[in-house]
């Protein structure tokens, strides 16, 4: 049985004070309640020290949001994935949709942030998505298992284990459109199957597969129950504690 994993992606959102109020209002929610779910939040670069000592003890894991795939040196305004090990993150989000479109990053960049992810021991969330475009030409199983080949290319079968793969179809991802769980569910299951020709059943059984795109309290139950869908990656529902502490319950 795969565990359900929900994280909250902040995106550019909350200061340090705000993130302080945040991490505690969700750590106050979950400590008082049995979850069988792993919980991980990925605040902004500049909070993760401080949510880190926040979250220091809970079953609260920590991600961030991006890093660079170089190990250090010049290039400025980046991060690598030694300094976010540094400050106690366990988790990274690599190749969501808003890195793909607003800064340019290509299949073969996610690729090598994977693999430099991997090799500093910080767990991989890799995106991938169809736009609403690809969808209506019905190109969306070739675009993910484009995104899905290319991402994971060169990565072993003992590094797939260490990665969460995020089904975010980028026409659901701020928008108030939610996949249905029936296309949801399709995608995913082509997903588990992509993974089992590339590496093995167990490997397939074995890897968790979110779903993000308007996850919110009165969805998260349904998409949830689907039998490919493991777990959710949250943006704006995440912003909140209540709304997700129940997307959390749903699970
Ligand atoms: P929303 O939940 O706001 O649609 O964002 C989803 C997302 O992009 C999470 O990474």
């Amino acid at each position: 049985m795969r565990k359900k994993v929900i994280a909250g992606n902040w995106k550019m959102n909350n200061d340090l004070s705000q993130s302080v109020n945040l991490i505690s209002e969700i750590k106050n929610a979950v400590a008082g309640n049995a979850v069988n779910a792993e919980i991980i939040v990925c605040p902004p670069f500049i909070s993760l020290e401080t949510a880190s000592a926040l979250v220091k003890g809970t079953n609260i894991k920590l991600g961030a949001q991006n890093m660079y795939f170089e190990e250090n040196g010049a290039y400025t305004g980046e991060i690598s994935a030694s300094m976010l090990k540094s400050v106690g993150c366990d988790y990274v989000i690599l190749g969501h949709s808003e890195r793909r479109a607003i800064f340019g990053e290509t299949d073969e960049i996610i690729n090598k942030k994977n693999k430099k992810a991997l090799s500093a021991d910080l767990l991989p969330i890799f995106c991938v998505g169809e736009t609403l475009e690809q969808r209506e030409n019905d190109i969306t199983k070739k675009v993910i298992e484009d995104q899905v080949r290319k991402g994971l290319s060169g990565i072993s079968e003992e590094e797939i284990k260490s990665i969460i793969i995020a089904y975010e179809p980028v026409w659901a991802i701020g928008t108030g459109k939610t996949a249905t769980p029936q296309q949801a569910q399709d995608v995913h299951e082509f997903i588990r199957n992509l993974i089992k020709e590339m590496y093995s059943s167990k490997i397939a059984e074995n890897i968790i597969i979110q779903y993000g795109g308007s996850v919110k309290p009165d969805n998260a139950e349904t998409l949830l129950s689907q039998p490919d869908i493991d777990g959710a990656l949250v943006g704006g529902a995440c912003l909140k504690a209540d709304s997700f502490f129940e997307i959390i319950k749903s699970a």
